[in-house]
């Protein structure tokens, strides 16, 4: 992201001096494209925080001379590298998020952002025309490869906020049970059943997510606590006897039907005194936030395309909940921008 401007670049910026499309529409997007070529084509695995001669780098990652200066020219521009005498090295931010061991890393993220991009352009003026996706959705298309870009963006994700949002969760008085719906990777869980012993919890979710639940399960020892149940969610009711219903970055996928819906079953499958937890891009939490608005509007745009979802407001979130019989609902904002977690006491 260009985030650092001289004064003069500010002011120029601020009052439309400078036009803001060249910014939106040519350096964004041109470098959007050079970050995710750094990793598709494996350029940052040569990196690291010593310099090294651009020779060298291109010659290791099999690349051109000239077409790997270029990308590394782009990325220094965003950040992730420094150029200097000796050659590129990576900045704190590289090493951070693209270095291949960091615990923090997000390539996955940038590879499924880059793979759900592909047609995305020709396709999104359809949607845009048609109000809906015109059919099916984006987990209609993916092939393997994509179901693991897919599920390990969603680890690389949920490992930026879980212990947070853990944090932020008051679970109902002696829970024992949770029903992770849509759960993935499980990791929202597995640090759930880790900060309060004794509660176990169910991962719901599609077959091709289970080896990538397993994986986390087997890193992190949970095995005892956390166990994977292949369902669909549209289909039939959800797994019953759940002191806890985690909904997490689900229901932006869905319509309004499709919440209506889910928030029923989330209702049935709860025990009383129970307790549903919507974790989303909630729109609206961020007030004068510019990046809060920008990450819930285009998710919105992205989440109607992908998948006939889109994102919604607390109140909208409430009226799910009261419509499906919970008392009610109160939402708690998390540090990205943005994103809120969202409880529904069942009375
Ligand atoms: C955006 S991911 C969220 C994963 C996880 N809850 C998180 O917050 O990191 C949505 C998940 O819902 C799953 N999913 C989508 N539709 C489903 C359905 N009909 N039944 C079960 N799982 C579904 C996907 O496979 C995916 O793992």
């Amino acid at each position: 992201m260009l985030h650092r401007f001289s004064f003069l670049e500010q002011m120029l910026l601020r009052f439309d001096v400078l036009p803001h499309p060249f910014v939106d529409a040519g350096a964004s997007m041109g470098l959007t494209h050079a970050l995710a070529a750094s990793v598709r084509l494996g350029l940052v695995d040569h990196l690291s925080s010593e310099p090294q001669p651009l020779a060298r780098l291109a010659q290791r990652a099999g690349l051109s001379e000239q077409g790997s200066e270029l990308v590394l020219d782009c990325l220094d521009a965003l950040g992730y590298v420094r150029q200097g005498p000796q050659g590129y090295a990576f900045t704190t931010r590289g090493t951070k998020f693209l270095a291949p061991d960091s615990p923090e890393g997000l390539r996955y993220f940038i590879l499924f952002s880059d793979w759900i991009q592909r047609g995305y352009v020709e396709d999104l003026d359809r949607t845009i025309r048609a109000g809906r996706r015109t059919q099916g959705t984006m987990l209609d298309t993916l092939d393997e490869r994509g179901w693991e870009l897919f599920s390990r963006a969603m680890i690389e994700i949920s490992r930026t906020n879980r212990e947070e949002v853990v944090g932020l969760l008051t679970l109902p008085k002696g829970a024992k049970t949770v029903l992770d719906v849509g759960g993935s990777h499980g990791q929202y869980s597995i640090s759930l059943c880790k900060k309060h012993p004794g509660l176990s919890a169910r991962v719901l979710d599609l077959p091709p997510v289970r080896r990538y639940m397993d994986e986390c399960v087997r890193r992190e020892e949970a095995a005892a606590m956390v166990q994977f149940v292949e369902g669909d969610f549209d289909r039939g009711e959800l797994p019953g006897g759940n002191d806890v219903v985690l909904a997490f970055n689900i229901i932006h996928g869905l319509d309004v039907e499709g919440n209506r819906r889910l928030f029923r079953k989330a209702h049935g499958a709860l025990n009383p005194g129970g307790t549903l937890f919507v974790l989303d891009q909630i729109k609206g939490t961020g007030g004068s936030s510019q990046l809060s608005k920008a990450t819930t509007s285009f998710m919105a745009l992205n989440l109607l395309h992908q998948a006939g979802g889109r994102t919604y407001t607390a109140a909208e979130v409430d009226s799910f909940a009261r419509e499906a019989g919970f008392k009610g609902s109160s939402m708690k904002k998390l540090r990205g921008p943005g994103f809120a977690v969202i409880a529904c006491p069942r009375g």
